[in-house]
């Protein structure tokens, strides 16, 4: 029996398209760590969404001139392309403006509440007297009171990752006309997070797994001592109020996006038709991995681990391997510069993998680490194409010429060639317990190990030359790579899904390796909703070596990788910014 594992990931804003930081920061990991643990016989649940409400949308709908859900709409729309395309083999990617999350979120509210984990207040809060409105979170914008940051926005510091008050900006100023705004009082309601630090510092004790980064930041947020949230707007998009009196006001985005974890993993088991199915991962014995970037870190090792504490009955997160930032030819990525690489931009020219390699090996997994043109060019030709794309094929095209087009009987194996199994097969464990701790970079690594030694053990078998005077000798080599390359082809497979599944065919394996991600819509009491839905492998593959039957058919091989013209790396940095 599997271990139940759930693989939840950061909701992207739907304000916006997904940068290529975005992807190595919080989408691409959990594919990796999801592709893996469903070959280990592991129940798999990978769920996230459009984060649809909040400032950063209602914020940019009206830069627009448009309606907050027109605009999120539209992304929701490109990121489930953007998505499907990459590869990233969602179980349910939904949205959080759904009937079901709505629900769900109102009575995760309505329970903290009742249970006193949730108290009203009167705050001070940003006013703009030129508009006549409140100014929550991202309409206003000042100096960071902890680091000086000058461009802090009324929810968050970008520079230092704290989580702020609008009140607390020095210097504040309204997105919208730039005027100073005034502080006036508002009622709203509070989630009691000091109620929970010593609950919180008690459940970190046993987290000596999780990464530095996080834990440090983490504990030291928890030693700074932690205060009291708002966790409800004066907007009018949002979740609204599980209760009487409160019609202008909206429940925050923060408070129920975090939710949407739960609220997916049930809209999941209903499409399923076992609706009681989400308790699997949530009130069964099951580990919970939070895929984020850095600047979603307090949210969930902090606020939603509070949240889950206070409902009860609800597993808390096992580990929250958030990534550092990947900047862009050396400097920071800008998103209101356009100094990025989008996500949608890259896919309409190049193939899933050789990004998925690159930001793999380069992954911001410990430190901030560079995306550069050059380097993505370089590593997909030298790296990527040279060590295992050309191994593949030139074994691949001299097996179906000369042998034909089957799996050759070998003769009796030699040292080396039991020598050159032993080490693909010897791989398997090491590289799944990286991919198991979210060592993507260091698993990756280890694969590359594995075609390198392979490269060399060809090319000092040399069966084209062999072939020649001792037909036999080359049958025996070219039937031992055989078999290392179809289990190269599952070591490789959660990050290079694509080049894979080709693979597969090309051996002329039966069934469907990668899965199937589509769009399907979804009918709800008075809306509809579409989602990313995941039919997994047909095939009959698991994380373990393989070899081939003797007199399988090839099919005809097919390159796994192009080569990339010098040319792209001018190309690109000229439409950078
Ligand atoms: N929408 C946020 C972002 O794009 C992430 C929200 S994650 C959640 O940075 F946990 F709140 F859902
Ligand atoms: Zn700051």
């Amino acid at each position: 029996m599997g271990e139940n594992i759930g693989v939840f990931v950061a909701w992207p804003y739907a304000s916006g398209d997904r940068h290529l930081g975005h992807v190595a920061g919080a989408y691409l990991p959990p594919d990796i760590f999801a592709r893996y643990h469903r070959l280990r016989g592991n129940d798999v649940l990978m769920v996230t969404g459009s984060d649809s409400h909040g400032t950063p949308v209602t914020v940019r709908a009206e830069q627009e001139g448009i309606s907050p859900e027109d605009l999120f709409l539209r992304y929701h729309h490109r990121f489930l392309d953007g998505f499907m395309e990459l590869g990233v083999s969602f179980d349910l990617f939904t949205h959080t403006d759904t009937e079901n999350h709505h629900h769900v979120a109102q009575d995760m509210f309505s329970r903290l509440l009742d249970k006193g984990c949730i108290h009203k207040d009167v705050m001070k809060q940003q006013y703009c007297e030129q508009e006549e409105r409140f100014l929550p979170d991202r309409y206003v914008e000042g100096t960071c009171p902890l680091c000086g940051f000058d461009n802090a926005r009324g929810d968050q510091c970008d520079n230092c990752g704290r989580p702020l008050d609008a009140t607390e900006l020095i210097k504040p100023r309204c997105k919208f006309d730039g005027t100073t705004p005034i502080v006036r009082e508002t009622e709203h309601f509070f989630l009691d997070l000091p109620a929970f630090s010593d609950r919180l510092m008690e459940w970190l004790e046993d987290k000596d797994y999780w990464r530095p980064n996080v834990l440090n930041f983490t504990t030291n947020m928890l030693r700074d001592g932690l205060r009291a949230r708002p966790i409800t707007r004066d907007i009018t998009w949002g979740v609204e109020l599980p209760v009487e009196g409160y019609d202008d006001k909206r429940i925050y985005v923060w408070f129920e996006a975090v939710i949407g974890y739960l609220s997916a993993s049930m809209e999941w088991a209903k499409n399923q038709g076992q609706p009681e199915r989400w308790r699997e991962w949530w009130q069964e014995p099951a580990r919970g991995y939070y895929f984020i970037g850095k600047d979603n870190i307090f949210f969930h090792t902090i606020n939603w681990p509070a949240m889950l504490m206070g409902y009860g009955d609800l597993n808390l997160p096992y580990d929250v391997p958030a990534n550092e930032y990947l900047n862009l030819e050396g400097r920071k990525l800008s998103v209101s510069r356009n100094f990025a690489v989008w996500l949608p931009d890259y896919l309409r020219r190049y193939d899933p993998d050789p990004l998925r390699y690159y930001l793999t090996v380069n992954a911001p997994e410990n430190r901030d680490t560079d995306f550069s043109w050059y380097d993505f060019w370089r590593r997909n030709n030298d790296e990527l194409l040279a060590t295992w794309g050309n191994l593949a094929h030139r074994l691949l095209t001299f097996a179906y010429r000369n042998f034909e087009q089957e799996v050759p009987e070998p003769g009796e194996l030699g040292a080396d060639d039991k020598a050159m199994i032993a080490k693909v097969e010897e791989a398997f464990e090491p590289v799944g317990e990286l991919i198991g701790k979210a060592r993507f970079k260091a698993a990756l690594a280890e694969v590359m190990a594995v075609a390198h030694e392979a490269n060399r053990y060809l090319d000092e078998k040399e069966p084209w030359k062999v072939m020649k005077d001792d037909r036999q000798a080359a049958a025996t080599t070219v039937y031992v790579m055989l078999g290392v390359i179809n289990s190269l082809k599952i070591l490789f497979y959660p990050f290079l899904p694509f080049s894979s599944q080709k693979l597969h065919q090309s051996l002329g394996c039966d069934g469907n390796l990668m899965g199937h991600s589509r769009i399907e819509t979804f009918e709800e009491e008075e809306k509809s909703h579409q989602a990313l839905v995941y039919d997994p492998p047909t095939a009959d593959v698991s994380w373990a070596p393989s070899s081939l039957p003797v007199g399988q058919s090839l099919a005809k091989p097919e390159p796994l990788f192009k080569k990339l013209d010098e040319s792209i790396v001018e190309e690109e940095l000229g439409r950078l910014g």
